[in-house]
């Protein structure tokens, strides 16, 4: 039954071997070449195309509109109605309005539908854009927000009891394993040095890791020609988990965002940052 069998798995070994060899040594080319990119663009930093999404996200903020025909600028991120500086430096954090944890996606969703009478199930059914599609209008007010504490540190206090919960319950999501490959977040995020084929994997279990990832996001990915926001980030990781899309604003989203910020706490914040 073997016969002629054994040959080609042999050629197929070498090939495999060969192959292999040539992949690695292409991808550290590519690496070198993106690296070199992301190092142009961060030495002109007004060469991030990023900041034309938060410059189209003031424009949202500041015009009237939705049914109710008016701005977000009684919006209160945690400041105070309207203030926006420093906001996103101390998000996620439990609103008193809404009775819950809310991230900075969560909570201009939350202001979109109650103040300006925008429909939530419409504005989450297709949160995200397509690859070469700008980000989507909420995911644009969330890159303006969040720039606006570009320079300062992550500061989140998560000392309220529903806040503690919340990095509680992202903790345990994040080391859960489940799915059809029964995969957790720290399958891919627990180690350093680790990556799967280009993509160098953040190792967001230490905080020292976080700090030097977390603050970059919202972010312009070079890849995909877009804003890329937090919830986006992590719709995408469900899906390398073949785990259902998690729903923007859930309290599972918050969970893990609010887990991942209180990883990143004392870290700069840069956004929008670049990523490949
Ligand atoms: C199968 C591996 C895998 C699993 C499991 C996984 N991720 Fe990821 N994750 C990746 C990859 C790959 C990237 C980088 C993608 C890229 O470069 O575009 C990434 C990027 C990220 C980033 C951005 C890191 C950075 O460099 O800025 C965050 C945050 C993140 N993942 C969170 C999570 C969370 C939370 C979970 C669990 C719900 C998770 N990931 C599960 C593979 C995984």
């Amino acid at each position: 039954m073997t016969f002629g069998f054994r040959p080609l798995l042999v050629a197929c070994a070498i090939f495999a071997l060969g192959s292999s060899a040539l992949a690695q040594d292409s991808d550290a080319a590519t690496e070198k070449a993106i690296e070199k990119y992301r190092q142009m663009l961060k030495e002109d930093p007004w060469s991030n195309p990023g900041l034309l999404d938060a410059d189209r996200g003031e424009g949202l903020w500041t015009s009237a509109r939705g049914p109710k025909k008016v701005s977000l600028e009684q919006c209160d991120l945690g400041k105070g109605p309207g203030n926006v500086e420093g906001a996103f430096a101390e998000l996620p954090r439990y609103f008193a309005d809404a009775d819950r944890v809310m991230d900075v996606e969560t909570r201009i969703l939350w202001c979109m539908e109650k103040l300006q009478g925008f429909d939530r199930a419409e504005l989450i059914k297709r949160p995200h854009p397509g690859g070469g599609q700008p980000v989507k209008e909420l995911g644009a007010i969330a890159t303006y927000v969040a720039s606006k504490s570009s320079g300062m540190k992550y500061s989140a206090k998560f000392d309220q009891p529903k806040e503690k919960e919340s990095v509680a319950l992202g903790e345990a999501l994040f080391v859960r394993r489940s799915g059809p490959f029964d995969f957790a977040c720290t399958t891919c995020h627990a180690a350093p040095n680790t990556r799967i084929r280009l993509q160098g994997l953040a190792h967001l279990s230490n905080p020292e890791g976080a700090r030097k990832v977390i603050g970059e996001w919202p972010a312009y990915r070079v890849s995909s020609t877009h804003v890329m926001t937090m919830q986006h980030r992590l719709a995408d990781c469900f899906w390398q988990m073949r785990l259902p899309e998690p729903e923007l604003g859930s309290d599972l989203t918050v969970a893990l965002i609010s887990y991942l910020t209180s990883q990143a706490k004392g870290g700069d914040i840069s956004a929008p940052g670049l990523k490949r």
